[in-house]
């Protein structure tokens, strides 16, 4: 048979492994919120490469970015400073308010490592203040930090990590938004507690405004570090650039990846300045981090995310898809809570999650599922007016399909 009349699923499941259920579906181009198969079908994409294509796929000004870097140097290493990371880190530090701070950005690929940095920066600094038994690393139930063993080991999910082996210690899951759950685990032995602004992957749960006064009163009281995974939220998604700093969490270390990149793999830790004192040449490092190509898209992204105006629209974009979801769960007695801010949204279904993304993508349009069956929506941020009406009403045909 010849290559091309094989199907990308079967070839997919012949020489990928299976980690992932992949549907039968061949894209060959984005453009823009869409992505179109082969044979020429369109689906709207809201699920943005699970919140990595901010600006939609292959937008002009990052691919630009990418042509014009990749003429000067693609890979340079990180034993000389490198003017696209630079660049980046100077407007990351710069929209963040931890520049004014003094704070500093550490470069690697993914948002795995990202975290994984962050742990290792809050133990070694620690370590440094001559505080060494401080290593607990207190995290939540249901949480989701990465796959590598110490952001799995973060991570509240237990069976994420089942069948690997033993899990690096020093870390503690306590429940969400549950204050006095969390009292009874920060000490004097306490690292740092470490949560994402919204927990996407486990649910899009938001943060009460009690369970943040109390992690900052707790912080305060035994002098932790408060780690914030702006992983998803950040970068506009949640409707601002960072999430900590929307919901009032004051981030020592923030970690970020998924849209910085514009795209291609980088993952970013901003740490404050008590902490990037204390660091060392050889406490860390990374081959690839901080690549230039990817810094450069990147760059290119967060100006446009930052520029005056951008997010307003989202925030407006993002009211016209709660407003049509509230509507859907007023007409589908099965579909529950509506979930997050922002472009990050979810609603809670009664029927199972993976019926609802599976008759959505017959409708052409492209969701993704989080933990507590919720059906999560990651639009791009540049989202139309009529691309939205359009995808309610492919999601309102998906939910009629499953029936009332
Ligand atoms: C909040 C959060 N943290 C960390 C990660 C891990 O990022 P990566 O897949 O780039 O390693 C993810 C990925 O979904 C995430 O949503």
């Amino acid at each position: 048979m010849e290559p091309s009349s094989v199907k990308f699923v079967d070839q997919d499941s012949s020489q990928i492994v299976h980690t992932y259920a992949k549907p039968d579906i061949d894209f060959v181009k984005g453009e823009g919120s869409w992505l179109i198969t082969a044979q020429g079908k369109r689906y709207l994409d809201f699920v943005s490469g699970i919140a990595v294509n901010a600006l939609g796929h292959c937008h002009p000004a990052v691919v630009k970015a990418i042509a014009e870097q990749s003429q000067r140097f693609i890979h340079l290493s990180n034993l000389y400073p490198n003017q696209p990371q630079i660049h980046l880190a100077s407007k990351m530090l710069d929209v963040t308010g931890m520049g004014a701070q003094g704070g500093k950005a550490f470069f690697c690929n993914s948002g795995t490592e990202a975290n994984e940095a962050a742990i290792k920066f809050a133990r070694k600094y620690f370590d440094r203040m001559g505080q060494s038994h401080r290593t607990t690393v207190v995290t939540f139930i249901n949480s989701f930090h990465g796959r590598t063993y110490g952001a799995l080991a973060a991570t509240g999910q237990d069976s994420l990590k089942q069948g690997f082996g033993p899990i690096p210690q020093g870390f503690v899951h306590t429940p969400w938004n549950d204050v006095q759950a969390l009292r009874k685990v920060v000490n004097a032995d306490t690292c740092a507690i470490m949560l994402e602004p919204i927990a996407a992957e486990g649910g899009v749960m938001s943060l009460s405004a009690e369970f943040v006064q109390a992690i900052n009163a707790l912080k305060k009281e035994f002098g932790c570090l408060l780690i914030c995974d702006e992983i998803q939220t950040g970068l506009g998604r949640c409707g601002a650039i960072q999430g900590s700093q929307k919901y009032g969490l004051q981030a020592d270390i923030s970690t970020w990846a998924k849209s910085l990149g514009g795209g291609i793999p980088l993952g970013l830790a901003l740490v404050s300045k008590n902490i990037a004192e204390v660091m060392k040449p050889g406490d860390h490092g990374t081959t690839f981090g901080g690549n230039p190509v990817a810094c450069a898209a990147g760059l290119a992204m967060v100006n446009i995310i930052s520029a005056p105006g951008f997010l307003e629209q989202v925030q407006i974009r993002s009211q016209q898809i709660q407003a049509g979801l509230r509507a859907l769960s007023q007409k589908y007695a099965w579909l529950g809570e509506l979930r997050g801010d922002g472009m990050l949204l979810g609603i809670v279904t009664e029927k199972p999650v993976s019926d609802l993304v599976a008759a959505c993508r017959e409708q052409g349009l492209l969701a993704h599922r989080a933990g507590g069956n919720v059906l999560r929506l990651l639009p791009p941020l540049t989202v139309s007016a009529e691309e939205v009406a359009l995808a309610l009403a492919k999601l309102d045909a998906a939910c009629a399909s499953l029936g009332h």
